[in-house]
């Protein structure tokens, strides 16, 4: 049965490295408490406030390209998952496009937040299985510093910049095995962004009162971002019948490392078969699970017939699991 394998591989960091320390000029905390409360321990940062997220994905879109040798001409698709797109309209997507000189593809973004690179997956296979498209780039674009206010330390120390991108062709032997992905919208004005779109006009007002800003109910979406990211991985588990055998990694999206560390433990999985990169790169929404991804794949730690568990949780509420098996990837 043709699949939806991952070809190529990229991901993109800034160079400015915010770490614990000089957050702790900003706001009332310290190295210990985040660390020991998130687990990370810096962050990137794109610090020029004119550039938006589609320049940390064009860097990867334009390497994954290079790599697998895929001239601009040849995508058929161009997906990009932001919660922090450039524009309200036009497309994030079709900025890249631009940048890129892909000219002939669909492009469109994907607002799932988190979960936003396995929303990219699920809907690339649906390509791919249907015939329609057989090479589509997905990509993560995130500046999440854009939204974040350094006054307020309960969220200022979470958030990073990245992105990244991967390659997506048909193949008989690799790819998603099985993916399950939701949402549940009750949950949407727990991790929110109040101002920016149609639904508070940006105003002097707005800004004043800080709307602009994340808004995150910190302890309820952890409960959720734990009980639903543990539920789904138990779904994609049963289906495909797997054991802990089955699996030789598990990366879930980078929020907090006590989150990692409550999936993995669901599982009764090893510490040795989860990729964390959370210490220095932060919550980079939905580039966290690529760039994690890409960072094991060039320390030589994923390996084609490795099989993946893939999870993640993010604001809507939206959620997933991925079980994709790696074949021969460019790194
Ligand atoms: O990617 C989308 C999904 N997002 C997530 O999954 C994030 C989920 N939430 C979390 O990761 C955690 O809830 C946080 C890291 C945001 C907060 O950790 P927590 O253990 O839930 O702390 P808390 O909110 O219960 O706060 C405990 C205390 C509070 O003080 P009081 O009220 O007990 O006096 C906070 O004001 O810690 C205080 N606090 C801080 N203290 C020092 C909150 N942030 C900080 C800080 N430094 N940065």
């Amino acid at each position: 049965m043709t699949k939806a394998a991952i070809t190529g591989l990229s991901h993109y960091l800034p160079d400015y490295v915010l770490t614990n320390d000089e957050i702790a000029t900003m706001v009332d905390t310290n190295d210990e408490w985040i660390t020991t409360r998130t687990g990370i321990k810096e962050r990137r940062v794109l610090k020029d406030e004119h550039a938006g997220s589609s320049q940390l994905a064009i860097p990867a879109v334009r390497d994954v390209l290079e790599k697998t040798g895929t001239a601009p001409e040849e995508v058929e698709l161009l997906i990009c998952a932001t919660s922090s797109p450039d524009y309200t309209w036009p497309s994030t997507a079709c900025v890249i496009a631009d940048a890129l000189n892909i000219r002939n593809a669909m492009c469109y973004d994907i607002l799932s937040a988190c979960t936003g690179f396995l929303y990219c997956l699920q809907q690339a296979q649906a390509f791919i299985k249907s015939g329609i498209y057989k090479k589509i780039i997905i990509c993560s674009a995130e500046k999440c510093t854009s939204f974040v206010n350094y006054q307020d330390r309960t969220t200022c120390a979470l958030f990073g910049d990245g992105g990244a991108a991967a390659l997506i062709e048909p193949s008989e032997e690799f790819g998603v095995e099985i993916a399950k992905i939701h949402a549940d919208g009750a949950g949407h004005d727990h991790l929110i962004r109040y101002c920016g779109g149609s639904a508070n006009v940006p105003s002097h007002e707005a800004v004043d009162k800080g709307l602009h800003y994340i808004y995150q109910d910190g302890k309820y979406v952890f409960k959720n971002a734990v009980n639903f990211m543990t539920s789904v991985v138990t779904e994609v588990m049963e289906e495909g019948k797997l054991t802990l055998d089955d699996i030789d990694w598990i990366c879930t999206h980078q929020a907090n490392k006590r989150i990692i560390d409550a999936v993995r433990q669901h599982l009764n999985a090893p510490e040795e078969k989860v990729i964390c990169n959370i210490e220095h790169v932060g919550n980079t929404s939905s580039a966290s699970i690529p760039i994690a991804l890409h960072e094991a794949a060039l320390e030589g730690k994923i390996k084609k017939g490795d099989r993946l568990l893939l999870a993640a949780f993010g604001s809507g509420f939206t959620w997933g699991s991925v079980y994709i098996s790696w074949g021969d990837c460019k790194i």
